[in-house]
């Protein structure tokens, strides 16, 4: 009979290893288990309060997380992939040589865990996913990953951060705002980071301190870190007893870092608030977007309407703000105060936005706040002060607008509201764009042409001979997180030493480096001062704060602040380590020959459109037999990238029809020269 046992041992040595993925009540998760996305699994802690694995999103991917498992909501309150979701068929594997890993249906391994002295993982009734050594000593923890969430006896220590979701209802990707102890000083802070406004609340805490939420008391604390002292007390009631509730605290979509109850008796359908940081829920910065202003009826509700003048990115979702109904360059030439009219707002202020301040004019009233606005070019709307009868000026972009207390009736905006014009109206309605692909394609567009700028001729083999980088020696100063800051001139000369290092030379102004002190830290920077101010040269200017201060992306060189005081305009930009995108722009220098004549060439996009305008493309590539042979498809993505630069936005192509255009499928057409621009 031994051939039945050993058969009987191989049916329960199987039940059992299936067990393990799908068991329920014993929480011991052993190497070499798995879930795969779409099977329903998941592991469980032990009294079934939370679940660890594939969380499904309404787009039909998957998250890796943890969630409330007993309630119908199902929570999630962790998650370990939530800005690159799974595809069905990615697993998660507590590997036998006790990795944590992730693999996506793509073959493409994401490392949770990458130690060996694994021994087992278990799914705590905490909400704690836990990774254990073999002396059940804890190696990895959840807790110790905070995305949106922390739960009771969970703790945010100095320089952690919770990152709300872009939207708590369809999107769990990182959204607009956090939750961090700045690690500076010691502050709890909320703050809006697409826009480096400064914190819209803070806790006002200080030292060496963590935010724990007590597992006994249910209550939020921030300790000392030193004696466990509280500093700062956020909980002021919780429902009891504290066991029948489960309990969270979440910064939410719109901004609001909240406490929250869920009774855990059947037929309770929703969280309860029990404590949040904001009561008022317009004072979040950049709440409706910029361009858009918050409104709330009571208090609970935002309502994000736009400015005159401009309509929504996305009318389903208000909050995602707005662009301008008739894009205007009132600072060019031909502009006058026949293309706009000045609208007003009651009560609305755009505060918290320094980079947008333009001026603070004293002593005035509103029709003289009226006039600053409708004759200073660069100012786009002022709000006049009536208690102090002072008149701040704005510039673009106008961000965090919202009605303050409508009964006080202290304050008033004046806003640029452009006049439609019939030229561009006639244009408008024959290329049809879409008008909310506008400003995206806008902004797209301007990552495109840096990036085509970087990758189609700094990488191309071809280009290696006709740029030389100048290395910089490797900075020592760390780059830090800072705002969109305006200068002044005096502050730039300082920064700059008196302007006597010049990096380089371009046909719209010079390159200086300089060492700034942002937050306490001495950073390096470039000041590029624009020294022609013509019309072309203010018109570059706007642009360049306008679409450089509005996009944020890694692969752009960061505008950190500018100056704009009297005739000086300065533009103060982030110094690029081992010398990229910006030292290929701005150092790139010609053998092209003549050595001599042309060195003034110094910025790339500057020279490749001195060689369009003068039909003298091939000057690019030189002799580049190579590239010559393939000239017609050369030719097509340059004049692509000078579209792309075009100083009036409506006359960029769209997204859809740049990829026609580099796949060929559309004629590309010549480009207009004397709009091109460069940023
Ligand atoms: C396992 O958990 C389930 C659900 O929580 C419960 O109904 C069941 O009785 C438990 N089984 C054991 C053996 O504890
Ligand atoms: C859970 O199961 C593992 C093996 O699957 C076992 O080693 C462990 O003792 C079990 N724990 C409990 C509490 O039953
Ligand atoms: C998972 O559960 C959903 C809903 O309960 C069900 O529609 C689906 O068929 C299940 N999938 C598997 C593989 O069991
Ligand atoms: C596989 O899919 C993941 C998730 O979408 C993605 O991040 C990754 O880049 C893909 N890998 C490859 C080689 O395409
Ligand atoms: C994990 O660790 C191993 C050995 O230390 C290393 O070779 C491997 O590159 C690591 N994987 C990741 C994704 O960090
Ligand atoms: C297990 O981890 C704990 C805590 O990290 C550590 O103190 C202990 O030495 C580890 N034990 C082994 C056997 O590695
Ligand atoms: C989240 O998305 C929904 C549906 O698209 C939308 O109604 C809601 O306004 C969005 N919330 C936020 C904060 O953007
Ligand atoms: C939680 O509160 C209890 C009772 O007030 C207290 O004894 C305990 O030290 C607190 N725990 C933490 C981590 O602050
Ligand atoms: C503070 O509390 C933690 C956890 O409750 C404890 O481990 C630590 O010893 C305490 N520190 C002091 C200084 O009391
Ligand atoms: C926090 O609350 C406790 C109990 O309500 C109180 O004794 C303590 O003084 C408060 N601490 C601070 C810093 O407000
Ligand atoms: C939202 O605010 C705008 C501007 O104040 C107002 O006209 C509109 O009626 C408000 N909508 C709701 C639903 O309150
Ligand atoms: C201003 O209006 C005039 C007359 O309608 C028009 O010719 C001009 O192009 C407009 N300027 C701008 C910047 O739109």
């Amino acid at each position: 009979m031994a051939v039945t046992r050993i058969l009987l041992w191989v049916f329960t040595f199987i039940l059992s290893s299936l067990c393990s993925c799908t068991q329920m009540n014993n929480s011991t998760i052993n190497l070499g288990s798995s879930i795969s996305a779409g099977s329903n699994s998941s592991w469980k802690s032990p009294s079934g309060h939370f679940a660890f694995g594939f969380y499904p999103l309404v787009t039909g991917k998957y998250l890796v997380g943890i969630w409330f498992d007993k309630i119908s909501e199902k929570t999630l309150v962790w998650s370990a992939n939530r800005d690159d979701p799974a595809g069905k068929g990615s697993s998660i594997k507590l590997s036998r040589t006790g990795q944590l890993a992730l693999t996506h249906s793509n073959g493409t391994e994401v490392v949770i865990y990458n130690g060996t002295s694994t021994d087992s993982a278990s799914m705590q009734d905490d909400g704690n996913f836990v990774l254990q050594n073999s002396s059940s000593g804890i190696i990895w923890q959840s807790f110790n990953f905070p995305t949106n969430t922390i739960l009771l006896g969970q703790a945010l220590v100095m320089g952690q951060k919770l990152y709300s979701n872009a939207n708590d209802t369809v999107d769990y990707s990182t959204g607009r705002y956090a939750l961090e102890i700045q690690e500076l000083d010691g502050n709890v802070l909320l703050k809006a980071f697409h826009f480096s406004t400064p914190a819209y609340w803070n806790a006002i805490t200080k030292g060496n301190v963590s935010l724990v939420f007590n597992r006994t008391t249910a209550f939020m604390h921030v300790i000392s870190v030193e004696d466990n002292s509280t500093v700062s007390n956020m909980t002021t009631t919780v429902p009891t007893p504290i066991n029948d509730y489960y309990h969270r605290a979440t910064i939410n979509d719109k901004g609001n870092f909240q406490q929250l109850a869920f009774p855990k008796a059947n037929g309770a359908s929703q969280w309860i608030v029990v404590w949040e940081a904001i009561t008022k829920p317009c004072i979040v910065d950049n709440i409706c977007g910029v361009f858009g202003y918050c409104t709330t009826p009571d208090d609970k509700i935002v309502n994000c309407t736009c400015l005159p003048g401009y309509l929504p990115l996305d009318p389903n979702t208000p909050s995602k703000g707005c662009y301008p109904n008739v894009v205007m360059d009132f600072c060019a030439s031909n502009s006058s105060a026949s293309n706009f009219t000045i609208g007003s707002l009651d009560n609305v202020d755009f505060p918290n936005a320094d980079f947008a301040n333009l001026a603070k004019i004293e002593q005035t009233d509103e029709d003289g706040c009226r006039k600053e606005v409708m004759n200073d070019c660069f100012c786009v709307a002022g709000v006049f002060y009536r208690d102090t009868q002072a008149c701040y000026k704005k510039r673009m972009p106008l961000v965090n607008g919202r009605i303050s207390n409508p009964t006080t009736n202290n304050m008033v905006a004046f806003l640029k509201v452009p006049v439609e014009n019939n030229n561009l109206n006639h244009k408008d309605k024959k290329e049809s764009p879409s008008s909310a692909v506008l400003l995206a394609s806008f902004l797209a567009c301007s990552i495109l042409a840096v990036l085509f700028a970087a990758i189609g001729i700094c990488q191309h083999p071809w280009a290696q001979r006709y740029i030389r980088v100048q290395l910089q020696p490797p900075p020592k100063r760390k780059p830090v997180e800072i705002n969109l800051k305006a200068y002044s001139f005096h502050d730039l000369q300082e920064a700059s030493n008196g302007f006597k290092n010049m990096l380089g030379q371009g046909a719209f102004g010079t390159v200086y480096s300089g060492v700034l002190t942002l937050e306490d830290e001495e950073v390096e920077v470039a000041v590029k001062k624009l020294e022609k101010v013509i019309e072309r040269g203010e018109k570059e200017f706007l642009t360049e704060v306008q679409v450089i201060g509005l996009t944020h992306h890694k692969n752009l060189v960061r505008l950190l602040g500018y100056c704009n005081e009297h005739n000086h305009r300065l533009l103060v930009y982030e110094l690029m380590q081992n010398g990229t995108l910006s030292n290929f722009l701005k150092h790139m220098e010609l053998h092209p020959a003549d050595e001599s004549a042309e060195v003034e060439y110094t910025i790339l996009t500057d020279w490749v459109l001195s060689c369009v305008r003068d039909g003298n493309l091939e000057a690019t590539v030189s002799n580049d037999t190579e590239l010559l042979s393939d000239y017609k498809r050369f030719e097509r993505m340059a004049m692509v990238g000078v579209w792309c630069i075009c100083s009036n936005p409506t006359l960029r192509p769209s997204m859809k029809k740049v990829v026609q255009m580099l796949e060929g499928t559309v004629e590309v057409e010549v480009p207009p020269l004397a709009d091109a621009q460069i940023f």
